[in-house]
């Protein structure tokens, strides 16, 4: 029988809901997942199979510990995030959170079982109501220098971005977004929080409790790479979304690494010494030159921050392609890589 696949609270810049039943298609119910470059979690809770040994990682803080605070404490981090949209407040907790925030999370690398849930519901109240990329990257009407808080209305104007006073409205559109988000209820499977109901906490504890065994690990992707993670359970799943080539996108991540490259060799090496490893690799067409005995299939994105997504986020949006090893299950209109 399916289980019912539940929603990240928040949107992600390349987030893969759309494209989960693809990458569970072609990776089965494999007895190992890993999922190196987690963000909103959208592939592993897309999982149409009972959870097996589950293991995710991101190299931004503010999202393991969110995910870690969620399952740990879900009621504070409701607490924490249940607030109205408020220009003054975003400015304000965007301040907090790369500043105290930030330095409270750095414990999360050292003690495993460290979260903060104020850290994690002010990161996802405003990540919902923040518009596009930015949220906690530092920049606003108050930004961190020097470890100091000061003005940034005040700083000279350094380039495009600007900052300070060049600060963004917060997201009041209609459709909302993640946390605020006006979506339709799927029952338990619902996203957690909307505008007009609140927050739906049926939806954050069904999120909690369907993390309960997840491994969350908290750093650079190849940590997690390892057969130590993923031998012990056969057969073994990966799937790697790394950020793309950023000659190929607009949008950047709060934590930014060139590692496109990289996570390909990786993944053509680990399935030469283990061929039975099943990976599916993320990317748009051409980014990668995989070996003709890899599978690739094209797949349609919304593009950039779902309804938000405009200008390269959409036009990109065609150009998705999964990479498929030799053991994965064959998919719907795959053909050979090269
Ligand atoms: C394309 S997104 C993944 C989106 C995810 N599949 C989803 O559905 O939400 C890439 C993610 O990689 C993370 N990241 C960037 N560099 C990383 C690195 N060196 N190691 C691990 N994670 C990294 C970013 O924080 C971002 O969440």
């Amino acid at each position: 029988m399916s289980e019912p696949t539940l929603k990240a609270p928040f949107p992600w810049f390349g987030g893969k809901s759309r494209v989960a039943p693809i990458v569970w298609e072609a990776l089965g119910d494999v007895g190992n997942y890993v999922e190196p470059f987690a963000g909103s979690l959208a592939v592993l809770l897309g999982r149409p199979h009972a959870p097996r040994v589950e293991t995710v990682n991101d190299l931004d803080g503010y999202v393991a510990n969110f995910w870690r605070a969620l399952v740990a404490d879900t009621a504070g981090v409701i607490q924490h995030a249940d607030w109205p949209v408020n220009e003054a407040d975003l400015s304000a907790r965007h301040a907090w959170l790369v500043s105290t925030g930030k330095e409270r999370i750095e414990r999360l690398a050292g003690d495993p079982d460290y979260y903060d849930v104020k850290v994690a519901g002010w990161w996802v109240w405003g990540l919902c109501a923040w518009i596009g990329s930015g949220w906690c990257s530092g920049k606003g009407p108050w930004v961190v220098e020097s470890g100091r808080l000061v003005d940034g209305r005040k700083l000279p104007h350094l380039g495009d971005a600007g900052r300070g006073i060049n600060r963004q409205l917060p997201h009041l559109g209609d459709a909302g977004r993640g946390i605020n988000r006006q979506l339709p209820h799927l029952g338990t499977a619902g996203m957690g929080i909307n505008r007009q109901r609140g927050i739906d906490e049926a939806a954050l504890y069904a999120l909690a409790a369907r993390l309960r065994r997840v491994r969350v690990c908290c750093g650079d992707w190849s940590r997690v790479c390892g057969p130590s993670v993923w031998r012990h359970s056969k057969p073994a799943g990966v799937f790697l979304d790394p950020p793309y080539a950023q000659d190929l996108r607009a949008d950047l991540y709060r934590v930014e690494t060139d590692v496109s490259a990289a996570v390909r060799e990786w993944a053509v090496r680990a399935v030469t010494d283990a061929p039975e490893l099943r990976v599916v690799l993320a990317g748009y067409e051409g980014e990668h030159a995989m070996p003709s005995d890899w599978g690739v299939v094209a797949w349609k994105a919304a593009g950039g921050y779902g309804s938000q997504g405009e200008g390269r986020g959409k036009s990109n949006a065609g150009l998705e392609r999964l990479w498929l090893s030799p053991a994965c299950n064959a998919v719907e209109g795959v053909e050979a890589a090269a």
